[in-house]
């Protein structure tokens, strides 16, 4: 049946207050708390907010209500939206819609929410949360996965899994008789309300729901075509490269996805290899609680983790025929990660905190449209050197801008490093990730390194064969050579 979009999107629109309004009744009360224990309101909130890093967790505040002022306000306007009398005249009887805007329903949401709520599983340690977790799972949905194989006679041909763990994106890949298998989906989210609008919309699009910590969600490509389809913002278990500290059930989410892509070991302990970061030249982030994170999560799943900076594994993928020697460079949703080689040996390797959720970020403000639209319209097909339209122009203002600031940076950084990068023979800078996709984008390197000098003798500036899978294939690589070589 056809979906009748403007009825749809009313519906959102309604769906979407309500959750304002649990959110702010719930500031409210957080604040209450904070105020009466610490005295400090909302003091918290500077110190995690995540715009302090340049991306908000949450764009979502700013389309919604702001703050709990507004409640009784948007109450009434959402009876008379639906066309729902007063409370002193509204009838006994319970129907679907009063259901929806009621107050004391509203409320005893609340309440449940607070009553029924887990304990956290934010204060256990991570080794064991994700234990948890993984049991719960394996409950709850596929125990193949942990069910390793016990077949030793497997063809180290065929050992190892690469896993790019990327802020935007999740890739895995490995090597398999009819050759080689490549999963992909986003590392995306959306929490959902279990109402009968949004279960009915959701099975009419034919969106599986899940539930995670207690509350329904859709998760990967289908949380970013709902948000799209609803020009809404998805939530992500990562943010700059790292698991997401703003959102409660990251770990959870990206377990979750990460469990449904990979395959079940073929011996136990197979070597799963996954990118890692290198640390931000310009922001404080630390990968450690990360790296932990994803190695515990890998061991629940019966693989060895063994983490692979993300800029080698594109030195590793890209540049074979190079005897590895030369620049790496991901581009990705959180990062620009960048590895200078000679013979495989790192000469140095750190990143930058900008990528494609930076882009969006300030495209979407100018345009006064969602991010996650943005990142459509960038992945749709666009030239930065030819933009069409009003919104291509945007995103390529932003485009160039990010280059000229990660080529700046890694300037400054090469410059300042007590390293020898002097390479006698010049040597090929290759760029991978999908934010080096779009068109344009090696044109417009080119452009900027006639102005600015890493002080790299350079050959060739070009894209990897598949910029896209770049990380993973090069995780791959490493994985298989530590399976050949009994690691
Ligand atoms: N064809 C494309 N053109 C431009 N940007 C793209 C394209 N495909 C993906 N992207 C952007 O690349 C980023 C994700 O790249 P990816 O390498 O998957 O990042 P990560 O490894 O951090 O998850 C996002 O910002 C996404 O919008
Ligand atoms: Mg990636």
């Amino acid at each position: 049946m056809p979906i009748n979009k403007n009825k749809l999107d009313d519906i959102d629109k309604i769906i979407y207050d309500i959750h304002k309004l649990l959110d702010a009744e719930k500031e409210r009360e957080i604040n209450a708390i904070m105020a009466e224990n610490v005295g400090g309101g909302a003091a918290g909130k500077t110190e995690h907010d995540p715009s302090a890093q340049g991306i908000p967790a949450q764009d979502n505040v700013e389309k919604g209500l702001e703050g709990g002022s507004d409640y009784k306000e948007t109450l009434k306007r959402l009876r008379r939206k639906l066309n729902v009398p007063e409370p002193e005249e509204a009838p006994s009887s319970q129907g679907e819609s009063e259901a929806l805007v009621s107050e004391d329903v509203l409320i005893d949401e609340l309440l449940k929410e607070k009553q029924g709520r887990a304990p956290s599983r934010r204060n256990a340690p991570v080794v064991d949360s994700i234990k948890a977790l993984a049991d719960e799972q394996v409950r709850e949905e596929q125990p193949q996965v942990i069910q390793v194989s016990q077949d030793k006679n497997v063809s180290t041909n065929f050992l190892g899994v690469g896993l790019d763990v990327g802020t935007s994106n999740l890739v895995a890949s490995r090597i398999t008789q009819s050759g080689q298998d490549i999963v992909v989906n986003r590392n995306a989210f959306l929490n959902v309300r279990e109402d009968a609008s949004t279960i009915d919309i959701l099975s009419r699009l034919n969106i599986p729901r899940q539930v995670v910590g207690g509350k329904s969600c859709v998760i990967g490509k289908d949380a970013f075509e709902f948000s799209n389809f609803f020009d809404r913002i998805t939530q992500r278990s990562m943010n700059i490269g790292v698991i997401n500290p703003f959102e409660r059930e990251a770990i959870h989410i990206l377990n979750l996805l990460v469990q449904k892509m990979l395959w079940q070991p073929q011996i136990p302990n197979e070597i799963c290899c996954f990118s890692l970061p290198a640390s931000p030249v310009d922001n404080a982030i630390d990968i450690n609680y990360h790296k932990n994170v994803v190695e515990t999560m890998l061991s629940c799943f019966g693989y060895e983790p063994m983490a692979l900076n993300e800029g080698y594994a594109v030195v590793l993928s890209e540049l074979k025929d190079r005897k590895f020697t030369g620049v790496g460079i991901s581009c990705g949703g959180g990062m620009v990660n960048v590895c200078i080689t000679y013979m495989a040996v790192v000469i140095a390797e750190f990143s930058i905190a900008r990528g494609g959720d930076w882009i969006d970020l300030f495209a979407s403000k100018a345009l006064d449209m969602s991010s996650t639209k943005v990142s459509l319209v960038k992945e749709r097909g666009m030239s930065i050197l030819k933009p069409e339209d009003r919104e291509q122009e945007s995103i390529a203002i932003y485009y160039k801008q990010y280059i000229r600031y990660f080529l700046e940076q890694m300037a400054r950084i090469l410059k300042e490093s007590d390293k020898n990068v002097q390479f006698e023979e010049p040597v090929d800078i290759v760029f991978a990730g999908g934010s080096s996709m779009v068109g344009g984008f090696i044109e417009a390197v080119r452009r900027e390194l006639k102005t600015i000098d890493l002080g790299i003798p350079i050959n060739e500036v070009r894209l990897a064969e598949d910029p896209f899978t770049s990380v993973s294939r090069g995780c791959l690589f490493n994985a298989q050579m530590a399976s050949k070589n009994g690691k």
